[in-house]
């Protein structure tokens, strides 16, 4: 039996358990934190949905040698919190998904440990079995994608590597019908950063809107008609479902727009194409509608260089909001452009007492997210809904566009922002 693990060139240290087992001379002892039992299963259920060879972000985290290059890295940003990127608080409220869209303390510390004890394999055998979720929507009845590969042009001076992309989808129905689940078709993971999905009357379509190229829009710019977010999905998010008769009406007048934040990771991307859609689970009927409401603030005025802005609707007059019927929650997708950096939203009872908190999260314009309730929130007529947004417009921020800040206000163009808090209700009280 061996005393000592030993590696090329280091030695591992064994672990309490580990010193234990060896102790009761039962075998190679299995570290007390492994690769296959312990920090692989953490990759595969937070990271490699983007850290894959086909997938956005850098490395292979499947890859045991490859997570050993670059733990030193992912330590760094597991302590500093930007990795996985920010989603809504888990202790505000429980998302679809929750669980694999956050890091838990303890996970970063079983890392921590197995940094520690130099980074030991283990035995494969003791590789728990997985619970990932799901990549698609199987039960969809209506998939809608732009009718040609498309190839990203990165033209834009001001956001170097980043273009948003939309492409007007036809669902080609003649009857009002409504949408009960959605998913997208990420057709190329290695470009595809975020993708929205919108809904918008046919009169704003342009008449020499081109279905070969789509247009370059971060927000619809003119064939998106913004009131009409339904949906925001970045990787790791799970397919939507609403199983309990409910869905969000869409009539035949209308188009779906998809809306694709291609992003240039390296040269390794160039020439790679693109044919990102959505797809829909739909019923011809349903028992409860849902509304999707854009609530959201137009007066702000953000200052230049002010590096942590709140705006809470109160200054000018548009917040808090009090609730003119009794509604329920289903959903909420928090949209700010790329100065977002937190927002919040909750919501006061109509007699006054302690806030509940619906989402609340540091914001990220390259995570763009539809938080699904686990629970549906019932909000009571007279509840006052408190929302905010905060920005960063000073020079430090990473993603300013500009040299020199200047006050920013409401609008479509990537160098103006938004405020929203696009929200799926049904009305009235959950039964
Ligand atoms: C939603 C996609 C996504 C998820 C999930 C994700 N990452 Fe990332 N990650 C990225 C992207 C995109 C980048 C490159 C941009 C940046 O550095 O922020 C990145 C960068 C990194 C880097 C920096 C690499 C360098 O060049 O220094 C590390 C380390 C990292 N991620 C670790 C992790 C770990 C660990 C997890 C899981 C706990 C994780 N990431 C989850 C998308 C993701």
């Amino acid at each position: 039996m061996k005393r000592m693990l030993t590696r090329s060139g280091g030695t591992w240290k064994l672990g309490g358990v580990a010193a234990l087992a060896l102790a009761a001379g039962c075998g190679t002892p299995e570290p007390e934190v492994s690769w296959h039992k312990d920090v692989s299963p953490i990759m595969q259920e937070h990271c490699t949905r983007c850290h894959a060879p086909d997938g956005l972000g850098i490395g292979d985290f499947t890859d045991l040698d490859n997570v050993r290059t670059f733990s030193g890295r992912i330590e760094a940003r597991i302590d500093e919190g930007s990795m996985p990127p920010a989603t809504s608080d888990p202790e505000c409220r429980d998302y679809l998904g929750s669980e694999h869209l956050n890091l838990p303390e303890a996970k970063k510390d079983v890392f921590r440990r197995w940094v520690e004890l130099e980074m030991p394999e283990g035995d494969p055998e003791l590789a728990p079995e997985l619970d990932l979720p799901a990549d698609t929507l199987e039960d969809a009845d209506l998939v809608l994608q732009p009718p040609e590969p498309y190839q990203p042009r990165f033209e834009d001076p001001q956001n170097p590597g980043n273009e948003y992309r939309c492409f007007v989808l036809d669902h080609g129905r003649d009857e009002p019908f409504y949408v009960t689940g959605f998913y997208p078709i990420v057709d190329e993971p290695q470009l595809v950063h975020h993708v929205l999905l919108l809904v918008t009357d046919e009169s704003n379509i342009p008449s020499d809107y081109d279905p070969a190229v789509g247009v370059d829009c971060i927000d619809g710019n003119g064939i998106g008609d913004i009131s009409g977010m339904i949906a925001g999905w970045a990787p790791g998010m799970q397919p939507v479902r609403f199983d309990d008769g409910r869905g969000i009406k869409v009539m035949p007048n209308q188009k779906l727009i998809v809306q694709t934040h291609l992003f240039r990771k390296g040269p390794e991307v160039d020439g790679l194409t693109d044919r990102t859609g959505w797809s829909l689970r739909t019923s011809p009927g349903v028992a409860t509608e849902m509304l999707m409401v854009p609530l959201g603030y137009y007066r702000f005025r953000i200052p230049a260089g002010d590096g942590d802005y709140t705006y809470d609707g109160v200054e000018r007059g548009e917040g808090p909001i009090e609730l003119p019927v009794s509604a329920t929650v289903h959903a909420v997708f928090p949209h700010m452009h790329v100065l977002g950096k937190r927002y919040a939203l909750s919501v006061t009872p109509p007699e006054g007492g302690e806030d509940t908190c619906v989402v609340e999260g540091d914001y990220d314009f390259d995570n763009q997210l539809s938080y699904v309730l686990k629970e549906p929130l019932g909000v009571p007529r007279g509840s006052k809904i408190n929302f905010s947004c905060t920005w960063d417009n000073s020079a430090e921020n990473p993603d300013q566009l500009v040299d020199v800040p200047t006050e920013v206000r409401f609008g479509e163009r990537t160098d103006e922002e938004m405020c929203y808090a696009f929200s799926l209700v049904s009305l009235g009280l959950p039964d």
